[in-house]
């Protein structure tokens, strides 16, 4: 059994032996009142394409992956998200999907994805992948035969007759434009939220369902542990496709975001495939608020295991994505803080700041220059500490950096294309040249999070022997795993730290406070957990996000007794006094010792 695995069978065996007497369980979860595997989990997404290439063709493959499995096991995570690696024609990197039971041929075949999959599992890593039902691709057999009003395929999508000159509505797509396109074979519009090639299933159609459900199962019949689902909460559509306000950004999205429907449609799907607990359903939704977010996970809600929400990650963008402002630490924190308190009864939180829809966090929230491995590793205490589940993204526990993008032959995102078309391609557009729009490119476009891994040094980072699909990100040479496994002081080693570190109870279940809402450049907190008949379980985490050192007064009414130092990226006490002194992007964690009777809590744990 490797290293990783052991600190993961430790972690479980926590799970089986401690969860029992902290009396929380029933209040913990939406469902049956057990501590699931995924509350404990550290989740890493890989997203295939830009992961690891083993055939010289430049884009990252399931062999690819097979190859760094070791690599994966080694940060001690428990899991692997999967970006789809099914059929697909690639107009949105395989969100548009033409074949839900075969394996993309860039990608390997189904034998490689079988062998994928018991590579993990044998070192007890699980398996999530992603499910993408919101639309398919214009290539799937389905919207082929629906085009060609085919029997029951007639009505698998939104398709409204009339003249090619007027719109069903004023909806908007998600990759700019609008919402609708005329088919000529069949003479109608069909509804697109994402890129024309991508037209939404008709959910109201209840063999639409059964038909999504029947491809769940079949996959959840191969072995995997859980879906990620793919803007889920955009299923349901109102019916007669009322306009929607044009002042409200992404125009119809008040009915389309958590539709009319969609709560029957989930707990439908929850109940005749996601039954058991066990598997993890984690959905991507748009827009959610605390209050949504319960209906879809809470005791009562539909089922899901957690969802990603993203108010923490759009709550600088002005009037759209391409307007992102300086984030402001005290809104993000209020906001945390808010999702931390509002689901910490009844749902379970998914922890974030990274993935390949992301700009890297490190670029955007930390300092990525002077202070790279140090923010990095400031922003990973983050997304560890907090209450749910962390979901750490490729290249994150490397501290890998947003990426130049000099021309806009360097852009390949359809979203990012659309917007540089739109902006200086067209009269209307408010840019003369792409030198107008680069910046916004640089800071906010998904290809940031997509340029490949940095493994080393090599040609291409060692990702491909061919020329990749994607330029790399030029700070490969100093930014690579190689000399970050050589480098004890590295991001990765520090990561691997992190991920054991949710063994700890208190960080898993602990309540949650906020301390110093206000204070601009710290973002500190407790973490508490009671125990019958011992004393609490505690953690103080403070995180100072600025480049100048800043003092904190721990407040009166936290406890700094009993706590030592967990984790830090400085020289921090080893025991917090009244007042600390951080020094820039530093980021400590103390904890108490590991949980003993009220009688011996004075003796530190051995
Ligand atoms: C989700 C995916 C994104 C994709 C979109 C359409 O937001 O994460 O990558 O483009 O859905 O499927």
């Amino acid at each position: 059994m490797s290293g990783a695995n052991s600190r993961r069978s430790e972690r479980r065996a926590h799970e089986q032996s401690g969860r029992a007497s902290d009396g929380r369980e029933a209040s913990m979860t939406g469902g049956a009142g057990e501590h699931q595997w995924w509350k404990d989990a550290v989740v890493y997404q890989v997203y295939p394409q830009s992961f690891q290439d083993s055939d010289g063709d430049g884009v990252g493959d399931l062999q690819g992956v097979i190859d760094r499995v070791d690599y994966i096991d080694d940060l001690g995570v428990d899991a692997v998200w999967l970006n789809p690696v099914y059929e697909s024609p690639q107009h949105d990197n395989g969100y548009d999907i033409s074949d839900y039971r075969a394996i993309d041929d860039r990608y390997g075949n189904m034998a490689d994805w079988e062998r994928l999959r018991d590579e993990l599992h044998e070192r007890d890593v699980r398996l999530i992948m992603d499910l993408v039902v919101n639309h398919t691709s214009d290539q799937h057999e389905w919207f082929q035969r629906s085009r060609r009003e085919e029997g029951a395929y007639a009505d698998y999508y939104h398709w409204v007759e009339g003249s090619p000159d007027e719109r069903p509505n004023n909806w908007e797509s998600a990759f700019g434009g609008p919402a609708w396109s005329w088919d000529d074979e069949r003479e109608a519009w069909y509804l697109h939220l994402f890129d024309e090639s991508q037209p939404d299933l008709n959910w109201r159609n209840p063999e639409v369902r059964a038909a999504v459900r029947e491809m769940m199962q079949w996959w959840l019949d191969r072995g995997i542990d859980g879906f990620r689902m793919d803007v889920i909460n955009f299923i349901s559509k109102p019916a007669g496709y009322p306009d929607g306000a044009p002042e409200l950004g992404m125009s119809g999205a008040e009915h389309f975001f958590n539709g009319p429907r969609v709560h029957e449609y989930l707990s439908e799907l929850c109940e005749e495939v996601l039954a058991d607990d066990e598997i993890l359903a984690v959905g991507e939704t748009p827009g959610v608020s605390v209050d949504d977010a319960k209906r879809y996970v809470g005791r009562d809600g539909d089922g899901l295991s957690m969802v990603f929400q993203f108010e923490h990650v759009t709550f600088d963008h002005g009037d759209s994505k391409w307007d992102a402002g300086d984030p402001d630490l005290v809104e993000f924190k209020q906001i945390l803080a808010k999702w931390q308190t509002g689901l910490a009864d009844d749902g379970w939180n998914s922890l974030y700041l990274n993935n390949h829809d992301q700009p890297r966090a490190l670029s955007r929230f930390g300092n990525d220059e002077e202070y790279r491995r140090k923010s990095a590793k400031l922003l990973g205490t983050l997304t560890h500490t907090l209450g749910g589940t962390p979901f750490v993204f490729q290249g994150e526990a490397l501290g890998m950096t947003n990426a130049p993008f000099e021309s806009r032959d360097a852009i390949r995102d359809v979203e990012a294309l659309n917007y540089v078309e739109s902006a200086v391609d067209d009269p209307d557009g408010h840019a003369d040249s792409y030198a107008d729009v680069r910046e916004a490119i640089e800071t906010v476009s998904r290809d940031n999070a997509r340029t490949p891994m940095q493994w080393s040094d090599d040609e291409h980072a060692g990702f491909t022997d061919g020329e990749p699909w994607i330029d790399v990100n030029p700070n490969y040479e100093t930014v690579n795993l190689e000399r970050a496994r050589s480098d004890p002081d590295s991001v990765f080693h520090y990561y691997r730290e992190l991920i054991d570190l949710r063994e700890r109870d208190v960080l898993v279940d602990g309540d949650f406070e906020l301390l110093a809402p206000d204070h601009p450049s710290l973002f500190a907190y407790t973490r508490t957990l009671e125990r019958e008949d011992e004393n609490p379980e505690r953690a103080l985490v403070v995180l100072n996000f600025d480049d100048e050192p800043t003092a904190f007064a721990v407040p009166d009414g936290v406890t700094v007794d009993g706590l030592e130092l967990a984790l830090t990226n400085d020289d921090a006490p080893v025991v917090p006094g009244r007042s600390l002194d951080l020094g820039p992007w530093e980021a400590r964690v103390y904890l108490t010792s590991r949980p003993t009777t009220a009688r011996t809590a004075d003796q530190p744990d051995q």
